[in-house]
């Protein structure tokens, strides 16, 4: 017997360790989690997901209490000798059925969820299109005449109808609690005279709960693949109406003569910004090669999620987006600097 204490005693580390290990499930936040949904296509998804989880957790149980009845009630003894048996009618049928049953109860909502998260959104439902570029991305309303980049708003209570599609390569929407992942395909280009086909993937849910919401593309695409995040604010319908009134027509737009913000406005039209940029309520608004700039100043983050919104992240990005984000495919502007940048910052961060 002596020769297993030392093994005992190694193998007494393994609980401690696995207990330790499960305290780093303990954290407050989980803004990416899938295990809180707060859209009924989430919740969808979810409910399949448990079904599974416990399915297999009281399998589990079942093997467990098994095996220690088994290894007790069997357990080597002086003298016993176990008795043969040459196999078993009863239990071949028993564990050939079982799991096909437990199979067919997984896969019947599974099928079924996977067809309603296909389902074409509601009449009446917010249509708004994702396109994935490298690497950011960009939001059309095309029922309000709107685009924004990065950050997402929309209305809860309301259905809603994403239409992924891709500016280059395959990108993939993921808002975790919100449901998904999907591939943003990139567009086909097609025969002339060919129908125009419904290029792009759909994700239609209702988000039932106002609050922010992290997610990212899910596919690799590039250099900067892991700095292509995003983020939905989900906004009671009043509060979204407000949002987009002031995206149509920001107050900002146009700074009053004189200001630093005036001064930066001007650089902003004719330092080369415009060639790429829009800003809605100035004469730039033909460019969508860039993210839209409308109301940048309110968005949580520079570079899809790259660095957070402040005047100095501002000013290195203008100034070299590329330090920050490996292959941005944003032109560097050494050349804007001084005080020329300073009031481009400040420009920008006052459009809100
Ligand atoms: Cu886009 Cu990864």
């Amino acid at each position: 017997m002596s020769f297993r204490q030392p093994l005992l005693r190694r193998f007494a580390v393994l609980p401690i360790a696995l207990s330790a290990l499960s305290f780093t499930a303990c954290a407050t936040e989980y803004p990416q989690t899938t295990l809180q949904p707060v859209t009924d296509f989430g919740a969808e998804i979810n409910s399949v997901f448990y079904l599974a989880f416990w399915l297999t957790m009281a399998i589990l149980a079942i093997v467990v209490v098994v095996l220690g009845y088994v290894l007790v009630r069997y357990r080597s003894r002086p003298g016993a000798t176990p008795r043969k048996i040459y196999g078993n009618n009863l239990a071949e049928i028993l564990w050939t059925a079982g799991p096909a049953v437990i199979v067919v109860i997984i896969l019947v909502p599974t099928v079924r969820t996977i067809f309603n998260t296909y389902k074409e959104a509601p009449e009446g439902a917010l249509v708004v299109e994702a396109i994935g570029h490298q690497w950011w991305w960009e939001f059309r309303y095309p029922e309000l005449g709107l685009t924004t980049a990065n950050q997402l708003h929309l209305p809860v209570g309301r259905p809603v109808e994403i239409q992924l599609s891709s500016k280059d390569v395959l990108h993939n929407f993921w808002v975790p609690r919100i449901g998904g992942k999907r591939y943003n395909y990139p567009t086909v280009a097609l025969p002339e005279g060919a129908p125009a086909p419904k290029n792009y993937k759909r994700l239609s849910f209702t988000i039932e709960e106002p609050g922010e919401y992290l997610g990212q593309c899910a596919e690799f695409c590039g250099t900067s693949h892991a700095l292509m995040r995003m983020k939905v604010v989900a906004q009671t319908e009043a509060e979204f109406q407000a949002w987009a009134e002031s995206m149509k027509s920001p107050a900002n737009a146009i700074p009053e003569p004189g200001t630093l913000e005036e001064r930066g406005y001007n650089t902003f039209m004719r330092g080369g910004c415009i060639a790429c940029h829009s800003i809605n309520g100035t004469s730039a608004t033909f460019s969508s090669v860039g993210p839209n700039l409308t109301g940048i100043g309110s968005r949580w983050s520079i570079g899809a999620g790259t660095a957070h919104n402040t005047p100095e992240n501002l000013a290195k990005w203008i100034q070299n987006s590329g330090s920050m984000k490996p292959g941005s495919q944003m032109t560097p502007f050494p050349q804007i600097a001084g005080e020329d940048l300073e009031a481009l910052v400040a420009y920008l961060r006052s459009l809100k």
